[in-house]
């Protein structure tokens, strides 16, 4: 059997949680391969709304296994309260969920580079969640990083305290005040819970459930506007995002992908700083933010908002391999005289389908407009009900890109998902 992918295609935030959770039940194992808790995964169903950082988008599935994989970098303590705060909705965590050895740890230091660095680098900061995940990723790739495995190792503690050292000796450059021990206690007690749940080759245990027959489902964080060799490098993460990421999170190989489902809003939304070429800053901005209700989960930043961007998208999906989309936060459209998408880039007087390598280089997007709807999408759950000029723009965006939107997003909820099933690219635009 296969792995089948979940991925954002453009700056973050685009629904990934809410259509891992759909499509859990489908899958025995859903498993996250980068990223850790700068991640926030928002899921609606039963009247309830959930915000997951660590946790796989599958946990509320029975008979679902779900596994932190080896791409990600896990927070104690952020973890044991996540953790907690499901079991106390009588989820069974530890029966539904394992941890890859090969996971790095976020120690409390980390977190106090990540805010140094930023603080130095004044006005040209990254814009972090201030999680400690780019210093996290620099341990692994530095190799002095910890492992979730380690704390079963009897010298876990002295292992913690050699890695701690040399925090101390880094943040000596810094101008910046901290205490190094203000969360030890709580990150050790942290430790201990994470003890008690199974610490896996998951390596082994991904290729077994493939050879047993068993689906997984892969789910991404971030987005791959985001991705660490092809975002909007240096405002980006530290992980790759990308689909190739899913197989060196995960220890599976390539040719076992099937799916790659590459997720986009209608529109586009990026939280902390960097290029963004569609980027409004009038009525129809705010507009899109108080519909969308674009606030991060992780932060609760003010996201930033700006038109589809076809340009972008493109370029994700190629980089993806992408073989379905699904459009989300369709329903945030509803109500404008006209919506616009980005077909093409003027670059210092060149149009161009090119995604820019320089994040500093001045874009103009090109738009084409497209006459607005004023139905509620939200209430919609079927093709045939969806307004024409809705229907208009669906098409324009299959017909730039080449592939198919399978499914149409219409509200957080899981009820509100369309799964198309009529595909129509006989007509012009
Ligand atoms: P993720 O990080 O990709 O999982 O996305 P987030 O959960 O951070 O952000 C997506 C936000 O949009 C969440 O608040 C979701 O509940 C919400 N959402 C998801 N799909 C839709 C949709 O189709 N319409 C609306 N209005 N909200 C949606
Ligand atoms: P999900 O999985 C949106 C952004 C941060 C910052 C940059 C680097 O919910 O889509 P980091 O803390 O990773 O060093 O921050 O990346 N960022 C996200 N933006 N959604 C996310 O995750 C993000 N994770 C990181 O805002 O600009
Ligand atoms: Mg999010």
């Amino acid at each position: 059997m296969n792995v089948d992918v979940v991925l954002g295609l453009q700056w973050g935030d685009e629904g990934k949680g809410k259509i891992v959770d759909y499509l859990a039940s489908q899958y025995p194992v859903i498993a996250r391969f980068q990223g850790g808790p700068n991640a926030g995964h928002s899921l609606h169903f039963d009247k309830s709304a959930y915000i997951l950082h660590s946790v796989p988008s599958g946990i509320f599935r029975e008979n679902t296994q779900n596994l932190v994989g080896n791409g990600m970098v896990i927070d104690p303590i952020i973890f044991e309260k996540e953790c907690r705060a499901l079991e106390n909705v009588g989820i069974p965590v530890k029966d539904r969920l394992m941890i890859s050895k090969r996971a790095h740890l976020i120690l409390p230091t980390h977190r106090i580079i990540d805010a140094a660095s930023e603080h130095a680098k004044g006005a040209s900061k990254i814009g972090s969640t201030l999680k400690g995940i780019g210093p996290t990723y620099m341990d692994k790739t530095g190799r002095n990083g910890l492992r979730a495995g380690d704390i079963l190792a009897p010298d876990f503690t002295d292992r913690f305290h050699a890695l701690k050292s040399k925090h101390l000796v880094f943040l000596k450059q810094f101008d910046y005040p901290f205490c190094a021990e203000e969360e030890e206690e709580a990150w050790f007690k942290a430790i201990d819970y994470m003890r008690g749940f199974q610490l896996i080759q998951a390596e082994y245990y991904i290729n077994d459930c493939l050879s047993q027959g068993k689906r997984v489902l892969a789910e991404g964080a971030q987005g791959a506007l985001l991705d660490i060799d092809f975002g909007t490098y240096p405002f980006v993460t530290s992980s790759s995002t990308t689909c190739a990421g899913a197989c060196a999170g995960l220890g599976f190989p390539p040719s076992k992908i099937d799916r790659v489902y590459g997720i986009f809003k209608a529109y586009c939304t990026r939280v902390g700083s960097g290029p963004f070429p569609t980027e409004l800053f009038d009525k129809d901005g705010e507009a899109l933010r108080d519909q969308g209700k674009e606030f991060g989960s992780t932060t609760g930043r003010a996201r930033r908002t700006g038109w589809l961007d076809i340009v972008a998208l493109k370029y994700a999906i190629t980089l993806n391999g992408v073989t379905d989309l699904i459009m989300m936060k369709s329903d945030v459209l509803d109500g404008f005289d006209t919506v616009k998408a980005a077909v093409s880039y003027d670059i210092n007087g060149r149009d161009t389908q090119c995604f820019p390598y320089d994040a500093h280089v001045p874009v103009t997007p090109i738009y084409k407009e497209f006459k607005g709807w004023d139905k509620d999408l939200s209430v919609i759950r079927k093709e045939e009900e969806l307004p024409a000029e809705f229907l208009t723009f669906v098409r324009f965006i299959e017909e730039s890109v080449g592939l198919p939107i399978k499914i149409l997003s219409v509200g957080p909820d899981r009820e509100q998902t369309l799964v198309r099933e009529i595909f129509n690219y006989g007509q012009s635009y």
